[in-house]
């Protein structure tokens, strides 16, 4: 187990808020921090791109104020995740704002990139970066990634298909430094657990869905919480790329979840055909993502409060004796 002196003394549990496309916003990322647990965002979800410039200037602002009031609690830190694919021709920009504003954690996907890790090390960064396999793990530390995001099956978002339980212990043969795993953890004992298989962290999305700071709509935060597991379902349909999704949400867009024809992987993200048409609901905006875990998330509720209930269910978490 490893944790990087970033987060010493700043977390109330080992949690970091999941980056999660249009949903993560300031507001969320601000209460998860205040809160004590790691915020983060996609670079992408500050639309027009200028916008990045602002927000993270707020974000510095309100947890540098934060930090002042409670000095004997500081904020977690927060990061931004960046997408490292050559469709995203935002990311030198989005980068060099980073580096502006010094930006103490970054998130990877989609591609480990050398430049990248040095680039964040030089302001005082780290980078985790994440994988849904051994093959991408190693390249990830072998580009100098300082921290391993094991995305594993029932993750919400494009997920992984390997169970946590031989992800993280064959992670842990060949790699000590930061582990977060990511998928399917709706509850504190979930969390506990994560600790107990190996990794440092838990990394969590779907369950920010039904919070108050999220940007999602009525209906999405109410399909999060009136979900559990067997409501989602793992289709390459909706981006081209296999992720997990609310079956209530296919049907609401007039499909039937059951049987989805199979996508062509190399067309990434498609809401339209050739003739422009529109072909295929838009994913994310109408086919909503979600992680297996939601079966424990009840009502739609300030961040704090989740938060507050990871911590109980955390600490009153034990193994039962025999
Ligand atoms: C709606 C949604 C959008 C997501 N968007 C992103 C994203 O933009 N970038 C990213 O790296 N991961 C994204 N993810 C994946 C999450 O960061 C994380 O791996 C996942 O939510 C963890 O599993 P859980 O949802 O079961 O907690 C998204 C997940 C969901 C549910």
């Amino acid at each position: 187990m490893s944790m990087p002196a970033l987060f010493k003394g700043r977390l109330s549990i080992p949690v970091i808020g999941a980056p999660l496309f249009i949903i993560s916003v300031p507001d969320l990322v601000i209460a998860q921090c205040k809160a004590g647990v790691v915020g983060s965002f996609p670079a992408l979800n500050a639309r027009p791109p200028e916008l990045l410039d602002e927000w993270l200037g707020r974000i510095k602002e309100e947890l540098a104020a934060y930090d002042r009031a409670h000095p004997e609690r500081p904020s977690a830190p927060f990061a931004v995740n960046q997408i490292v694919h050559k469709s995203n021709n935002r990311l030198d920009h989005d980068l060099a704002l980073c580096e502006k504003h010094k930006v103490p954690m970054i998130i990877s996907s989609l591609g480990a990139r050398e430049e990248l890790n040095q680039a964040v090390h030089n302001w005082g960064g780290i980078v985790f970066h994440d994988v849904i396999n051994q093959k991408f793990a190693h390249k990830a530390i072998e580009k100098g990634a300082d921290g391993l995001i094991l995305v594993a099956a029932g993750a919400g978002g494009h997920a992984g298909t390997l169970s946590p339980f031989p992800f993280v212990t064959e992670t842990r043969q060949w790699f000590d430094g930061p582990i977060a795993l990511s998928g399917a953890m709706g509850n504190g004992k979930a969390i506990r657990a994560a600790r107990v298989l190996g990794a440092d962290f838990a990394y969590i999305g779907s369950a920010f869905i039904a919070t108050k700071e999220a940007n999602a709509v009525e209906g999405y935060k109410n399909m999060i919480t009136g979900s559990a597991a067997e409501d989602i379902i793992y289709s390459n349909l909706f981006t081209g790329v296999h992720g997990n999704y609310l079956k209530p949400s296919i049907v609401a867009a007039g499909m039937d979840p059951d049987n989805l024809p199979t996508s062509d992987p190399s067309k990434m993200s498609f809401g339209t055909d050739a003739s422009g048409e529109r072909a295929k609901p838009k994913a994310w905006k109408e086919i909503w993502g979600s992680g297996q875990g939601v079966g424990s998330v009840e009502k739609i509720v300030p961040a704090a409060e989740l938060i507050a209930r990871f911590n109980k269910e955390y600490e009153e978490a034990v193994d039962p004796a025999l």
